[in-house]
């Protein structure tokens, strides 16, 4: 089925999962959505971040799309079983695909969970770690300031090893071996976390465990692209797209040639949203 795969996110971070299915399902087009106007959802209510999951799937949806990633932890979160119940498409998300790898990898029993301060709320990651072993202890807070950090494309700056060091700093008593980046914007500062957690603690990153929940889900319900037709990547953003290129690129190694500008709207912006190249 030749039909894009939908992305979204609150803006740059879910870039880190395009950059996996691109990776890994070469013949899949991808059509994206970087909501960059209302950026960071971390902080957000639970009632907000579900409406702007729904804007954003929907959006999507009116593209074509087969299938809808949610390459947003905190999206994932709160809004994921609601999306799933509501839409007719395979709704994928970032939380169980994360557990799972946290617990197939932990030797020590012990695993940390890094996110937005919505989804260390939520619990979400610690209820799907238990659920695939009761036994892992799992300790998790919040780290707010990454999302900016990474939004300025900050990936080797003193602030950034600074509030990094501030942040991972309570993981070293807690003996974890396995840190689950739950968060789509922080493999964007792999190397900083990293060199302030420790060598010696495998990161998770949930994005790219979620792709190959897609491809299994692609396989089984038969939704694949068969090879040879066009491949097309599709980027919209909501606001500001001078800074998601260049930031964007430099992430995903590659030009972004087709964004657009969705702009927003006092009413649901989508549905009546007049789209600008740029
Ligand atoms: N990248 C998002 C996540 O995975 C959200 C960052 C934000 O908007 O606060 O949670």
């Amino acid at each position: 089925m030749n039909s894009p795969i939908g992305v979204f996110d609150s803006g740059i971070g879910g870039l880190t999962v395009v950059k996996h299915l691109a990776s890994h399902l070469r013949d899949e087009s991808i059509v994206y959505f970087g909501d960059t106007a209302r950026v960071p959802y971390g902080s957000k209510s639970e009632e907000t971040v579900k409406r702007f999951a729904f804007e954003n799937t929907k959006f999507l949806l009116k593209h074509g799309v087969k299938l809808v990633v949610v390459a947003c932890n905190t999206a994932s979160a709160v809004a994921l079983d609601d999306l799933q119940r509501s839409f007719d498409v395979p709704v994928v998300g970032m939380i169980e695909p994360g557990a799972r790898a946290a617990v197939r990898l932990t030797r020590r029993r012990s695993v940390g969970v890094i996110g937005t301060l919505a989804t260390i709320e939520s619990s979400s990651y610690e209820r799907a770690i238990h659920a695939e072993d009761a036994s892992v202890k799992t300790t998790s807070r919040p780290c707010p300031l990454f999302v900016p950090l990474a939004e300025e494309g900050w990936v080797s700056h003193p602030v950034s090893e600074a509030v990094a060091r501030e942040y991972l700093d309570e993981f070293k008593t807690a003996n974890i071996d396995v840190l689950v980046l739950g968060c789509t914007h922080y493999p964007v500062l792999r190397n900083i976390i990293q060199r302030a957690i420790g060598e010696h603690v495998r990161l998770v990153d949930s994005g790219e465990e979620a792709v190959k929940e897609v491809t299994g889900i692609l396989k089984r319900e038969g939704l694949e692209a068969a090879g040879g037709g066009e491949v097309y990547r599709h980027f919209y953003v909501s606001d500001i797209p001078r800074k998601f290129r260049e930031i964007g690129e430099r992430f995903l190694g590659r030009p972004i040639d087709g964004l657009t500008l969705v702009p927003q709207s006092d009413v649901p912006w989508y549905e009546r949203a007049e789209e600008r190249r740029c």
